[in-house]
């Protein structure tokens, strides 16, 4: 009796943490629509059945289903990803689409766009596209994670046009951004040993630990920003809840607004 595409979905859901990542799973091997995964009248080939099984030998404790398959997706894009970067959310796709409304209400395209802690790539690969015009720089002082972004620059034929940098927040450079973007490590400290193991154990501790409170690579950003930024340049930060008082302190002007959930998710400080 030959095997569908139901029973193997059964299997995944057996193997892992949730319902949500068996779907991710078997959508990222097979490339079928999610409904598809659900036929039982559809047999399995061969080839895909021996990739299961393949992968799931593969699968450590805990992992994440984006690192066993190397895809994450981020807002229309499909990136490679391994434990070289952290896995892009779904909070920072919201990030991307509030500048995105800003910039588009305002009718400017920033001459220049600066990602801070590039990651995967992700923001900096959404920008790049969405602003054209732009000249578009990430940094990352984790040089794992540029070859992670490299690929997938390279892989939306962006290598040119994104200044892939390593760096320590800014990039030595006299260009004055017209937007300056990051999602820093923001989680205190002591709290790392409290995340998940899905995450403490597999994702780069460079993209979560933001020192005491979770504020020093906020704060180191917050107060250079403005060396970086041309008159009326936007910085525009993902930042934990707590934050918020934290840069109030520092910033009096900045706004905050919620993420999907009803945190206060993002600050964005106008400098004039
Ligand atoms: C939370 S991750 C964000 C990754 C990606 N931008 C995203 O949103 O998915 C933070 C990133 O900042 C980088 N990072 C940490 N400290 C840094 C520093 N001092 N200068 C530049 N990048 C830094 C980490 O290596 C990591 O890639």
């Amino acid at each position: 009796m030959s095997i569908t595409y139901k029973t193997l979905l059964e299997q995944a859901d057996n193997h892992f943490q949730n319902r949500a990542d068996a779907e991710f799973f078997m959508q990222a091997l097979t490339n079928k629509k999610r409904h598809e995964l659900f036929m039982d009248n559809l047999a399995i080939p061969k080839h895909i059945f021996n990739e299961f099984n393949k992968y799931l030998s593969r699968c450590r404790p805990d992992m994440p289903v984006q690192y066993l398959v190397n895809k994450a997706y981020f807002l229309s894009y499909e990136l490679y990803i391994d434990e070289r970067a952290m896995i892009p959310r779904p909070e920072t796709e919201e990030l991307v689409m509030k500048i995105a409304d800003r910039l588009n209400k305002s009718s400017v395209s920033p001459n220049a766009i600066l990602d801070i802690g590039m990651g995967s790539g992700a923001i900096a690969i959404a920008l790049a596209n969405m602003f054209p015009d732009s000249n578009v720089f990430a940094t990352d002082i984790s040089s794992k994670a540029i070859d992670v972004a490299k690929l997938n620059a390279n892989k939306y034929g962006l290598v040119r046009k994104i200044n892939l940098i390593q760096a320590d927040l800014f990039p030595a450079t006299d260009i004055k951004f017209g937007l300056i973007i990051s999602n820093p490590p923001y989680i205190p400290h002591n709290e790392i040993k409290t995340l998940p193991l899905s995450v403490r154990n597999y994702e780069p501790s460079l993209a979560l630990d933001g020192g005491k409170q979770g504020f020093e690579i906020i704060e180191k950003i917050i107060r250079q920003a403005p060396d970086y930024l041309m008159p009326k340049g936007l910085l525009a930060l993902e930042i934990d809840p707590r934050q918020e008082k934290l840069i109030k302190n520092l910033v009096s002007h900045a706004q905050f607004e919620k993420d999907n959930q009803g945190f206060i998710r993002y600050a964005f400080i106008k400098y004039e």
